[in-house]
């Protein structure tokens, strides 16, 4: 029998609580489905860097490369300046091991948890793949005449065709696979995004050719916003660039219910990923056992998926549909009825 190695990077704030519960659940759906794994952990994060200076080691780079998946909490402290942590262990790992997919499920899991009015889980089932190594977080760009009256900032997105391909035909994969609506809508911004866009929507057309089966639809970014609030049952699959997945997934996250249940992959098809729950490190909610685990427990879910574990992937999901439903009364820090830790055992229980 295999035994799978995770490599456990709990991070800080209320992600080494929310990991915790996490993996007491990856341990009941492994009894349960009869599969092995081992968990090696890393202290990546702020407190490391304010005591050694390290970020992210080469020597720890190079380890992860060797597992076969990597299960993050949360990284962001409250004493070290926003950017360091999140470039230096977040960014880099995604960059360092091509995670070149972010994968972010948006669904509504009970009316009760959305804002939008009248709308049912039926109407809010949607994925959205993110490009994951490029455009403007690639980090390209410059200052001219720093610090004077004449600043010139420029930050460059970055779209090769190779790197735009492999995102839109992991994304049409994936609508086949997903066999819903089996529409892949592509977001962007064509009207004045002319070079960056332009290539995208090529690359869109001509990849579709290879996926008659699939519907395409394209939207501008910011009528993907107006349509997401608006009529979320439009979409099946939604694959758009770096940035403006970035932004879409916190407005999904929103409609699912909120930071508490939105979880992503970081995926290389081909590699090493990493599943995290979507939320920062909340530090105003850390060490109080009231932050919501049910993200982190659905980013197990996708890193069973991601591992061929499928049955225990669902029944994961499953049991976190029904908790919620059934038991809690918000997906909200501190008003879900119920602490972190018995958030965590009601899943386990109803696995
Ligand atoms: C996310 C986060 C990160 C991002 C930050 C922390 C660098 O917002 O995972 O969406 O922008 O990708
Ligand atoms: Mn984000």
């Amino acid at each position: 029998m295999k035994v799978y190695k995770i490599a456990g990077l709990p991070g800080e704030g209320t992600g080494p609580e929310v990991v915790k519960e996490g993996l007491k659940v990856l341990e009941a759906a492994a009894s349960k489905f009869n599969f092995k794994y081992e968990t090696v952990d890393y202290d990546l994060g702020g407190d490391r860097y304010l005591k050694t200076g390290e970020i992210l080691p080469d020597s720890v780079l190079a380890e992860l490369k060797s597992f076969d998946s990597i299960y993050l909490g949360a990284i962001g402290h409250p004493d070290v300046k926003p950017g360091i942590l999140e470039k230096g262990v977040l960014l880099a790992i995604r960059f360092g091991l091509d995670q070149y997919i972010n994968l972010r499920p948006v669904k509504l899991y009970d009316s009760r948890f959305c804002p939008l009015k009248d709308k049912e889980p039926k109407d809010v089932d949607f994925v959205v793949v993110r490009e994951n190594s490029e455009g403007l977080y690639k980090g390209m760009g410059e200052f001219k005449n720093k610090g004077t009256s004449e600043e010139i900032a420029t930050q460059i997105s970055y779209n090769t065709r190779k790197g735009v391909e492999r995102c839109l035909r992991y994304a049409f994969e994936y609508t086949q696979k997903r066999n819903k609506k089996k529409m892949l809508t592509l977001c962007g911004k064509t009207n004045v995004l002319t070079y960056a866009f332009d290539l995208w929507e090529r690359a869109f057309y001509e990849a579709a050719k290879d996926y008659p089966d699939i519907k395409t639809d394209y939207a501008h970014v910011d009528a993907t916003c107006m349509w997401m609030v608006k009529n979320p049952e439009w979409f099946d699959v939604i694959v758009t660039d770096n940035m403006f997945g970035d932004i879409i997934t916190d407005l999904g996250a929103m409609v699912q219910g909120g930071m508490g249940i939105a979880a992503g992959g970081n995926i290389n098809p081909e590699g090493v990923s990493m599943f995290e729950p979507i939320g920062g490190s909340a530090p105003k909610y850390t060490g109080k056992n009231v932050i919501n685990p049910l993200a982190a427990i659905c980013a197990v879910s996708m890193m069973l998926s991601q591992l061929g574990e499928e049955k225990a992937a669902a029944a994961v999901e499953n049991s976190v549909i029904k908790v919620a439903r059934e038991k809690l009364k918000t997906l909200g820090a501190g008003k879900m009825g119920y602490s972190t830790t018995e958030v965590g055992g009601l899943v386990v229980k109803n696995l």
